[in-house]
């Protein structure tokens, strides 16, 4: 929240989509970015319902806001190999103030002016079509390339970007590191163990999601 920002007001904008912890909304100063806000009550309710809350003393690991600045800011990303670092990320702009609250700033993804379909969507939609395959295949290899740290990667936190002809999944929400030992934080050689196994769930998850969700997915 720099000193010369200024509060945006929100009053009156729509929200183009919610997920369990955030609301999102065109940014009504530029429209090629999004505005994330956390659900209205969402941390008064976890702060007065959760008892382990007051002994970690503070939101971070329930705050989706918070969780993803510290994410956007891991090794992969700040010193990234290569710039195709972005080829799969959507931009972060960093939080700014709103009248409903701090917003995490991102890139809104759009295909033609529409806003890009996740690929949840698509798959109930289409399947896992020839197209939908390589796109997968691509990102997983970017995972692999990059190491990018991840919670587990679930089809709505994906969206697709149509580019070339060809389709191209972005990561919108779930960067971060799930495990409680940090060591795929400091090692790439755990770097590498933790990666395969979310590529391993998130195809799981797929699969999942394509059978009607029975039973469990992992
Ligand atoms: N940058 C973006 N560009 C396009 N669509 C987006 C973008 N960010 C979010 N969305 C849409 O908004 C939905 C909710 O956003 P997001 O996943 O960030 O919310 P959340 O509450 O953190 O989700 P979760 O329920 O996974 O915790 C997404 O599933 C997607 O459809
Ligand atoms: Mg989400």
């Amino acid at each position: 929240m720099g000193y010369y920002s200024q509060m945006i007001n929100l009053d009156g904008v729509q929200s183009f989509a919610e997920g369990g912890n955030r609301k999102c909304y065109i940014s009504p100063i530029n429209p090629k970015r999004c505005l994330k806000v956390l659900h209205e009550n969402l941390l008064e309710n976890l702060q007065k319902n959760s008892a382990w809350y007051k002994r970690l003393g503070n939101s971070d690991g329930l705050d989706d806001n918070l969780r993803e600045e510290k994410a956007y800011k891991q090794k992969a990303i700040i010193s990234p190999i290569n710039s195709s670092i972005w080829n799969h990320l959507a931009k972060w702009h960093g939080m700014v103030e709103t009248n409903l609250g701090p917003a995490s700033e991102t890139e809104l993804i759009t295909n033609d002016g529409e806003i890009a379909e996740t690929l949840e969507a698509y798959l109930f939609r289409e399947g896992l079509t020839p197209e939908i395959k390589s796109a997968l295949s691509n990102f997983e290899n970017w995972l692999r390339a990059h190491l990018v740290l991840t919670k587990n990667i679930i089809p709505h936190n994906l969206v697709i970007k149509k580019e070339n002809n060809a389709l191209v999944l972005k990561i919108i929400d779930g960067l971060g590191s799930k495990s409680f030992i940090p060591l795929p934080k400091y090692s790439k050689f755990f770097a590498r163990i933790y990666v395969e196994r979310r590529i391993e769930l998130m195809w799981s998850r797929i699969h999942w999601d394509l059978s009607g969700r029975n039973g469990n997915w992992k």
